[in-house]
C-alpha cells in the first residue's frame, strides 16, 4: 500500500497535531496505514489536521507492507525527540531499552505518549505515569493488554466507581490457540505449537508466550489498574503450558472442564481493619465448561472482571495483530489530540495509590486436579488419602480409571476441595517418596470465575 502526505494541512492554515512514531513493524505498520489512509476521517474527528511527521526504525531499507514516504523515515531517535513541533510520540517498537529512556526524554520535552509496550508499562509504567503527570503530559497504553479490546480505559474510567474483587483473564492469544487445538483435536503440545508457528501466531522462539511471561506482564498492568497496586512481573507466580499432555484434555472434558492459561487477580478483604491483600498468578487452569471464559477459543482474548457494584463484566475480542492493536493505538492518539485541543492534560489522572501486599503463593487457596498412576494393590487408596489428610487437603472426588494388569498399575484422577498451595506442594513431595505412586502425572488448579 502506498500512502503519501498531502499539503492540505498547510492549506487549511490550522496547526496540525504532529505525530512521531518509534517502530514500523506489525503494529507500527498498521498505525501508519490508518494515520495516512484515514487521515481525513481522523482529522475530522479531532477537529484539526493530523500529520505523521517522522517514523524511526532500525533498518531504512527493509521491505515493508506499508509504504511510508522515504522522507518520513529515520534511524535517529533525535529526529523525533529533538523536534519541538511533534506533539505526540507513539512507541510501537517494544522492549524496555532503549524505549523507556526515549519515552522519558519525550515526556521531559513536553510530548504526550501513546505506547503498546506491555514489557515497559509492566515494569516502568508507574514511574512513567508519575513523570508524565509532573510534566503535564498524557501517557496512554490501551494496546498494551488485549490488543484491540477496550480494557485500560474501562478500568480507568468506566469501572472506576467499583472496588474490583477479581480479574480472570485469557490474555495470550498464542497459548489460547495451542490449548484450543489440544482440546478440540486431541493434539499434543508440540504439534499444536508447530501449527501456531506455521500460522504466524507463535514466534520462532515461543518462550515468552508458552512460559506465560507475556501473560505475567499483562497481569501486572491489569493489577495496577484493578487494585491500584504495582507488582513487578518477576514476583507474580507463573507456570507455562509446555507440560500439558493430550490426556489432561481428555480427563478435563470427562470431568466437565476445559483447560485455559488464566491470569488471575483477586482481592482478599483484610479482617478487623487490617489492609486488604491481593493474589496474582498465571497458570494452566481447569475452568468449568459452563463459565463464560471457557468458551473463549483460538487466538481470542477475554477479561472477566468482578466489581462490587457492577457485578460481572466480560470484555472479549482480538488480543493481537496489526488491525486490532492499531485500532487501540489510534484511539489513544485521538483521545490525546482531544486533550491537546482542549488545552488540558491528565484529565483522567491515574495513580497507583494502594500498593496492597501480595499474598505469598504458598498461602493461596485453590481446588486441584491430580492425575497419577499408582500400584494396583490393596490399601493404596488409603495411603493416598492419608497423605492428603495429613496436609489438610480434603478429597472432593476420586475416580479410578484404567488398570494396567501387566504393569500392575491403576490410573487415578483426584479432585480436591480448596487447599493451601503449600499443603499441596508438600503432599506431592511425599507422593514422590511412596513406592505405591508409580507416576505423578499432572497437577492443575481449578478455578470458577
Ligand atoms: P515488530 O513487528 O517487531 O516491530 C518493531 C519495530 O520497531 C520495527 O519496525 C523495528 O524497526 C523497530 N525497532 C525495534 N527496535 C528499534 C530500535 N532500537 N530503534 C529503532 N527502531 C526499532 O513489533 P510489533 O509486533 O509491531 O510490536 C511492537 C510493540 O507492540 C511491542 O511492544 C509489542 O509488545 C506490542 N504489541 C504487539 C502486538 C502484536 O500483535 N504484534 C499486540 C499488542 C502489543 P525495523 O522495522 O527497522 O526492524
Ligand atoms: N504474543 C502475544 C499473544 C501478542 O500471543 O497474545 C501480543 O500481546
Amino acid at each position: 500500500m502506498n500512502v503519501a502526505t498531502t499539503s492540505h494541512d498547510a492549506a487549511s492554515g490550522v496547526k496540525p497535531v504532529r505525530i512521531g512514531m518509534f517502530g514500523l513493524g506489525t503494529v507500527g505498520g498498521g498505525v501508519a496505514k490508518l494515520l495516512l489512509s484515514r487521515r481525513d476521517i481522523i482529522s475530522r474527528e479531532i477537529g484539526r489536521p493530523i500529520e505523521l511527521t517522522k517514523v524511526v526504525v532500525r533498518d531504512l531499507h527493509r521491505t515493508r507492507e506499508v509504504e511510508v514516504p522515504a522522507e518520513l523515515l529515520s534511524t535517529d531517535p533525535d529526529a523525533i525527540l529533538e523536534d519541538p513541533t511533534i506533539d505526540i510520540v507513539v512507541e510501537v517498537m517494544g522492549g524496555i531499552r532503549p524505549a523507556g529512556e526515549w519515552l522519558r526524554r519525550a515526556i521531559r520535552a513536553g510530548k504526550h505518549i501513546v505506547t503498546a509496550n506491555k514489557d515497559l508499562m509492566a515494569t516502568e509504567g508507574v514511574e512513567l505515569l508519575r513523570l508524565a503527570a509532573e510534566h503535564g503530559v498524557d501517557i496512554s497504553y490501551e494496546a498494551s493488554v488485549g490488543g484491540g479490546i477496550p480494557l485500560i480505559g474501562v478500568f480507568r474510567q468506566d469501572l472506576v466507581a467499583n472496588e474490583v474483587q477479581s480479574v480472570h483473564a485469557i490474555i495470550n492469544g498464542t497459548t489460547n490457540y495451542i490449548l484450543t487445538r489440544m482440546a478440540q483435536d486431541g493434539a499434543d503440545y508440540l504439534p499444536a505449537l508447530a501449527e501456531a508457528q506455521a500460522l504466524g501466531y507463535a514466534e520462532a522462539d515461543p518462550t515468552n508466550d508458552v512460559e506465560a511471561i507475556d501473560a505475567t506482564y499483562k497481569l501486572a498492568i491489569l493489577a495496577s489498574l484493578a487494585f491500584r497496586t504495582h507488582v513487578p512481573p518477576p514476583q507474580i507466580f507463573r507456570e507455562g503450558i509446555t507440560k500439558l499432555r493430550a490426556i489432561d484434555f481428555r480427563m478435563a472434558r470427562e470431568l466437565g472442564y476445559v483447560i485455559k492459561l488464566v491470569a488471575i487477580g483477586r482481592r482478599h478483604k483484610g479482617a478487623d481493619g487490617t489492609a486488604d491483600s491481593i493474589e496474582l498468578r498465571v497458570h494452566p487452569t481447569l475452568l468449568p465448561k459452563h463459565v463464560l471464559l471457557a468458551g473463549v477459543n483460538g487466538v481470542y482474548n477475554a477479561v472477566h472482571v468482578q466489581g462490587d457494584l457492577v457485578g460481572d463484566v466480560l470484555l472479549y475480542g482480538r488480543g493481537a495483530g496489526s488491525g486490532p492493536t492499531s485500532s487501540s493505538v489510534v484511539s489513544d492518539i485521538i483521545d490525546i489530540a482531544h486533550n491537546v485541543n482542549a488545552g488540558v492534560s491528565n484529565r483522567v489522572p491515574f495513580r497507583v495509590t494502594d500498593n496492597l501486599p501480595l499474598l505469598a503463593i504458598d498461602d493461596v487457596q485453590s481446588r486441584y486436579y491430580v492425575h497419577l498412576w499408582v500400584a494396583d494393590q490393596p490399601g493404596v487408596l488409603a495411603q493416598i488419602a492419608q497423605v492428603f489428610g495429613d496436609h489438610g487437603i480434603s478429597i472432593a472426588s476420586c475416580i479410578q480409571k484404567e488398570t494396567d494388569a501387566k504393569a500392575g498399575t491403576a490410573e487415578l484422577v483426584i479432585v480436591t476441595h480448596g487447599a493451601r498451595e503449600a499443603g499441596m506442594r508438600d503432599a506431592l513431595h511425599q507422593f514422590e517418596t511412596l513406592s505405591a505412586v508409580r507416576d505423578l502425572g499432572s497437577v492443575l488448579r481449578i478455578e470458577t470465575p
